[in-house]
């Protein structure tokens, strides 16, 4: 679908978004580890959330809804049931990974697999340490999906220094080492990545100079409880991206995760002049949620420090948005993670951003971004990765000519509302 975003002059008033898609996942998954039923509220209804709820139903986890809030009978320690045929994980990295860390840890086989995306993204990085874990994996040579996970009957505790920094590869450590009676313990040494599953599971960490340890075993295995999922920031930083390039906005985002390790995009922008407001309102399950105030403001590019990227990865399409409209060149380095994302993002951004005049310098880690935007109208594509997609409405609003973005349906994968948001805040 080839969808058309004309120039934006005016927003203001609120928006309530959909619930963090790490935090969808996680209490999803968290709930159905657990005995009795336990409820969610405000669950990102998105298309990888509902791939996760999926794999969890052939898992023979009951899930259901009434109203607004979802239902989860957990299986409980051992109770899932053999799938009998491959789980299918979409386009979804975070299930792929997650699951796999609890599949590693049953006591039947099962075979993942994805859409063409996730088939090309590496699975090495939950391999090397479920293995050591004692899982055993068959996969292709390049490791990537079809995967098919056949575990040993016991998780041995590991120690284990995170090679790449991924929230998702600890998450699935971390799953695994509730199976286990011994303490597993795992080492973030100077990237501190996204914290959400222990926060979620109250585990406990040790934070010094920069090195973080969390340790997990069996006594944290989840129990039932009744989740609230706070706002996604991720889908937030859009709308605050779009507020403050457009003048007198007056935009306030409710109820948002303000999860420090997801948020530091704030920081930036605020660094770059941006006028952001933080009013933290409530917490749950350990993390902290409020109220993010957005007024216009005339930006400036600043250097981003290379250690906070794994706290910006996924928003890093967006702030490229704000670093075109802000004086001076645009940098980011260190991100080489981009490019195994849900597509190259390096390359995304740059091929769409290319076609509006301005230059850019390509890096094996990041880019640089130069020149003057011609204004004029551009098509930009999504590559089938609903981050470029909705980064790149936001800049087809911003662009006088207005713009389109090819395949845009690929933003359901995290917010199937986008429009209709971006619709009720626009003024006439
Ligand atoms: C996620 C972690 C991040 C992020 C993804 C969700 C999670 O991936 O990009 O959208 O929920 O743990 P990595 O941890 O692999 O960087």
């Amino acid at each position: 679908m080839r969808k058309q975003f004309s120039k934006i002059s005016k927003i203001s008033g609120e928006v309530s978004l959909p619930g963090d898609k790490s935090m969808s996942h996680r209490s999803l998954l968290f709930a159905a580890l657990a005995e009795g039923t336990s409820t969610i509220k405000n669950l990102l209804e998105s298309e990888d959330v509902q791939t996760t709820q999926e794999c969890l139903r052939k898992l023979g986890v009951k899930i259901w809804q009434e109203g607004e809030t979802y239902f989860v009978e957990g299986a409980g320690k051992n109770g899932f049931k053999e799938p009998g045929k491959p789980l299918y994980c979409g386009n979804s990295g975070t299930t792929t990974r997650l699951i796999s860390g609890i599949l590693a840890a049953q006591n039947f086989p099962t075979i993942l697999t994805g859409d063409d995306s996730l088939s090309k993204r590496p699975m090495k990085r939950v391999i090397d340490p479920l293995s050591k874990m004692g899982c055993n994996f068959e996969s292709n040579e390049k490791q990537t999906l079809p995967l098919k996970i056949i575990p040993s009957g016991e998780i041995n505790p590991i120690d284990y220094h995170l090679k790449v920094a991924s929230a998702q590869v600890k998450g699935a450590i971390l799953l695994a080492g509730l199976h286990s009676k011994g303490i597993t313990s795992v080492i973030e040494d100077t990237l501190i990545t996204r914290d959400h599953t222990e926060r979620m599971l109250n585990l406990s960490f040790e934070e010094t100079d920069g090195r973080k340890i969390t340790k997990v075993s069996s006594s944290n295995f989840p129990k039932r409880s009744d989740y609230f999922v706070p706002g996604d920031f991720s889908t937030a930083a859009f709308f605050i991206v779009l507020g403050l390039i457009i003048p007198d906005t007056n935009l306030v985002l409710k109820n948002v995760s303000l999860n420090k390790t997801r948020i530091p995009l704030v920081d930036v922008l605020k660094g770059m002049g941006g006028n952001i407001m933080i009013e933290k309102t409530g917490e749950t399950n350990n993390e902290p949620y409020g109220n993010i105030h957005i007024s216009g403001s005339e930006l400036k590019n600043i250097q981003i420090d290379k250690k906070i990227i794994p706290a910006i990865i996924d928003e890093i399409p967006i702030l490229s948005i704000a670093g075109i409209f802000a004086e001076g060149d645009f940098e980011i380095r260190g991100a080489e993670e981009l490019r195994v994302k849900e597509s190259d993002r390096i390359k995304s951004i740059i091929s769409n951003i290319e076609k509006t005049g301005l230059k850019i310098k390509e890096y094996d880690d990041g880019f640089t971004i130069t020149g003057k935007m011609n204004n004029q109208s551009c098509t930009f594509e999504s590559y089938g990765d609903h981050r470029i997609a909705m980064a790149f409405a936001i800049l087809s609003s911003l662009i006088e000519q207005g713009g389109e973005v090819n395949d845009f349906e690929c933003a359901a994968v995290s917010n199937p509302r986008f429009i209709e948001q971006l619709g009720s805040i626009k003024s006439q």
